[in-house]
């Protein structure tokens, strides 16, 4: 199975921790050169300087700034392209505030399309260029197993996830003929600062405490423990690899079988 990287270059956010971070050191065990971007510089230049080179040559780097800014993230991500292709691009960035749908604000709806669909597109548009003259590109967003089963409480997340998905399979066939996969890793409960705001708000919702909160998500995982950030990684990475070339428009869960649609 073809797995090697080398000579590919990724961009990956949301990368300075979490399944971000775990995913670009994936993708540079497989040879590719890897700009992380989030918005901590002092983080991000440490993630960076700390993942692997397995091949003389490789290089990784970082880009500070806030996916929100639309202008920011256009210009520099543009500049990074034309001075570097991107071949790999992981889309990935926080989740939005937990709460339900019916008391979600407008503002909470429109911030959450800005920071994962409005950005996800502002990526793809600026390093597309590359992806076209290279004859092959891989896109891969980090979305939710929400996209097929909507979770209790996070209901902003769960309707900006649906448009990311339907987003995504709309533009895996456009992208298809120039060699170019597109496709989404749907992450079951991952130990990052993400689950430990989920657990925390459903504390609070709820008035139990940590461990019955945990051991009552838990009981819905078949594999019974939660996932650690590399085995989403390991996802994201095959996906972004030669060998997965003929896969596009999934949604792949790893989520350890807590889904019960098929
Ligand atoms: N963990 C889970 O159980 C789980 C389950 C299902 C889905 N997911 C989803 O998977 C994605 C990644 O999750 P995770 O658990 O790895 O999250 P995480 O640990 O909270 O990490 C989020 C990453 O995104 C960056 N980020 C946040 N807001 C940003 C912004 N406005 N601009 C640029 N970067 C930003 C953060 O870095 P900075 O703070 O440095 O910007 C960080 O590197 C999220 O969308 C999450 O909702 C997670």
């Amino acid at each position: 199975m073809d797995l090697n990287l080398i000579g590919r270059h990724a961009l990956v956010c949301g990368a300075s921790e979490g399944i971000g971070r775990a995913a670009a050191h994936e993708l540079a065990l497989l040879g590719a050169n890897v700009t992380v971007l989030a918005r901590r510089a002092d983080v991000l230049a440490d993630v960076s300087a700390a993942l692997p080179c397995v091949t003389a040559g490789q290089r990784h780097g970082s880009i500070a700034l806030d996916v929100a800014d639309a202008a920011a993230l256009k210009a520099n991500v543009a500049a990074l392209a034309a001075a570097n292709p991107v071949h790999i691009l992981v889309n990935n960035t926080g989740g939005p505030p937990g709460g339900r749908a019916i008391d979600a604000a407008a503002d909470a709806y429109l911030a959450a399309f800005q920071r994962h669909l409005l950005a996800n597109q502002a990526l793809v548009q600026a390093t597309l260029l590359g992806m076209r003259d290279a004859g092959w590109g891989r896109i891969v967003n980090v979305i939710s197993t929400s996209v097929k089963e909507p979770i209790a409480n996070l209901g902003v997340s769960n309707t900006i996830r649906g448009a990311v998905a339907s987003w995504a399979k709309t533009l895996s066939r456009e992208l298809a003929p120039d060699g170019i996969t597109v496709n989404n890793v749907l992450p079951g409960y991952t130990r990052t600062q993400r689950l430990e705001q989920i657990l925390r708000d459903r504390v609070q919702a709820s008035g139990k405490d940590e461990a019955a909160v945990s051991a009552a998500m838990l009981a819905t995982v078949p594999a019974g423990r939660f996932a650690e950030p590399g085995e989403i990684a390991a996802a994201i990475a095959f996906l972004a690899s030669p060998a997965a070339g003929y896969i596009t428009g999934v949604s792949l869960a790893v989520d350890g079988g807590r889904m019960q649609s098929i």
